[in-house]
């Protein structure tokens, strides 16, 4: 659905107000509820997301607990097209949308208020009660978005008269007769009315119910104590589900990764069940992406991609046709076109991996750049490094990066081969095209095609194999006779 045309005047300006000031205290979390992660992005990201994308002129956020954090997130995410306003005291949500209605421009005409803790919420939801509640008659003066559940427990619920007409929101907590309990159609928290009728309507709320707050929804039955109606707005229940305690937030998350995978599969990569991709990762053309693999973050996947099982990929950028084989961890990198890494490769932050240089098992990068062509296949740290075109590192090398005080940089040049189980001290530079002898503790520079060796010359004692197995045995033989007369026990 196309979003509501911002008004050019602001004469008829819209509002909306998402209510996040509450603690949440189902969640029993030191966070506040609505900063709790969902797909990689605070939960309040979402109806806040929604409201901008709906077209409301204003957007206003009603902060309480953890009003610095929420804050700060909000605009860092969303800069100038989100207010907010503080709750100082939670005192329901009815006094929530009061501390937002005064933030609100004096030019606004009607007001779009949400619960904050919808995050599977898009804008055509929102879109749809604005306009249902835009062309309904003048008799209407709240529009509210409602859906059928068939487990309503916790929720209030839409109550009508045997006409059809809804006559009140009876919270969970207020319902009295058995009939009350059963009915299934709920209120999910999305709420359109005039800022005029808000400002008397809010302003009467009493807190005669059980937890001693403003409910907002008590407006319902107040418009109809004045002759005036409410319209249900039928709507999705499965995106309106409200997140109270951490079952729900699961839930919530687990729809929508799957909601994330299904968008990502329309537009041409194959996304197998049990991928978590968050909501801010993009992913090019004909990417395969396997069971149980993470992407965080701003992780960006280039087209022909390869990302297998159990990978967990947080702020990378990963070029065409890379392979990140099974169970590679990569953080805050990049990695080129063509380049291969894994299985178990531990990609630490700051790592560059040029085209189609490989990195194998049990391989550790950090802040090291691979120039393309590269490799280093087996068992090695590389810390600190920069790593030429065409070097081979071999199984086993360590860059030495850090003294106890201070880290620095092995630099191996274009072409090198450092042979296995071989140790950098750094700060130390092989030369282009030098070799490492296996085993060799680098401790000063290598010039450009040198060979560097340090080990002790192996020495052959033709026979000796024999005579060292006679000796050996004799000495244990001596031990145990020894052993018997002390009269221990010897194995
Ligand atoms: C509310 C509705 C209930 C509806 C349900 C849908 C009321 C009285 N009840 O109940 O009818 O079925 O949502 O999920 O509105 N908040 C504030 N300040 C406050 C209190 C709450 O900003 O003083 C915010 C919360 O952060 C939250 C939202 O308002 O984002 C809803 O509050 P919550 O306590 O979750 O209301 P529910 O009990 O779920
Ligand atoms: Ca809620």
């Amino acid at each position: 659905m196309s979003p509501l045309i911002p008004s050019p005047d602001k004469k008829n300006a819209t509002a909306a107000i998402i209510m996040a000031a509450g603690q949440g205290t189902r969640m029993r979390s030191a966070t506040p509820k609505v900063l709790h992660p969902v797909a990689g992005r605070p939960l309040v990201h979402y109806p806040v997301r929604a409201a901008i994308e709906a077209g409301c002129d204003e957007v206003i956020v009603v902060v309480g607990h953890g009003r610095v954090e929420v804050a700060a997130y909000l605009a860092a995410a969303f800069d100038s097209r989100v207010r907010t306003a503080v709750q100082e005291e939670q005192r329901g949500t009815g006094d929530a949308a009061r501390v937002g209605l005064a933030a609100a421009g004096s030019h606004v005409r009607s007001v779009l208020i949400c619960n904050g803790d919808l995050p599977l919420l898009l804008s055509d939801d929102l879109v749809r009660v604005q306009r249902a509640f835009d062309s309904a008659n003048s008799d209407h003066a709240i529009a509210l978005a409602t859906c059928e559940l068939a487990d309503p427990m916790g929720y209030g619920r839409v109550l009508r008269d045997a006409s059809g007409e809804i006559l009140e929101i009876r919270e969970h907590k207020d319902l009295r007769t058995d009939e009350e309990l059963r009915a299934r159609e709920i209120n999910p928290g999305i709420y359109v009315a005039s800022a005029e009728f808000l400002s008397e309507g809010l302003f009467a709320l009493q807190p005669n119910n059980a937890q001693g707050e403003l409910y907002l929804t008590d407006i319902v039955a107040f418009a109809h104590t004045r002759g005036k109606r409410t319209l249900g707005v039928s709507s999705r229940a499965e995106v309106l589900v409200g997140v109270n305690d951490r079952n729900q937030l699961v839930e919530a998350e687990a729809a929508m990764y799957e909601r994330i995978a299904r968008a990502w599969r329309t537009q041409g990569a194959t996304v197998r069940p049990g991928a978590r991709i968050d909501d801010a990762v993009v992913v090019a053309d004909d990417v395969v992406i396997e069971a149980g693999a993470a992407l965080r973050g701003t992780t960006r996947i280039g087209r022909g991609a390869r990302v297998d099982v159990g990978c967990v990929l947080t702020d990378v950028t990963v070029g065409e046709a890379v392979v990140l084989k099974p169970y590679s961890v990569l953080s805050s990198s990049v990695v080129e076109t063509g380049a291969e890494i894994g299985p178990f490769s531990h990609i630490r932050p700051e790592s560059f991996i040029g085209e189609n240089a490989h990195v194998g098992n049990f391989v550790e990068t950090k802040k090291t750049r691979m120039e393309h062509g590269a490799k280093a296949n087996h068992l090695s740290y590389l810390g600190d490094g920069v790593i030429g075109a065409g070097a081979n590192i071999g199984a086993g090398t360590i860059f030495c990066n850090y003294d106890g005080y201070q880290k620095h940089t092995t630099i191996i040049g274009s072409g090198a081969f450092i042979g296995s189980d071989s140790q950098m001290i750094a700060p130390v530079t092989v030369g282009e095209g030098a070799y490492v002898a296996t085993g060799t503790t680098v401790t000063r520079d290598v010039p450009k095609g040198a060979l560097a060796i340090s080990r002790v010359r192996q020495d052959n004692k033709d026979g000796y194999a024999d005579k060292l197995r006679a000796r050996l045995a004799a000495e244990r033989e001596a031990a145990k006779q020894k052993g018997s007369k002390d009269g221990r026990n010897t194995p």
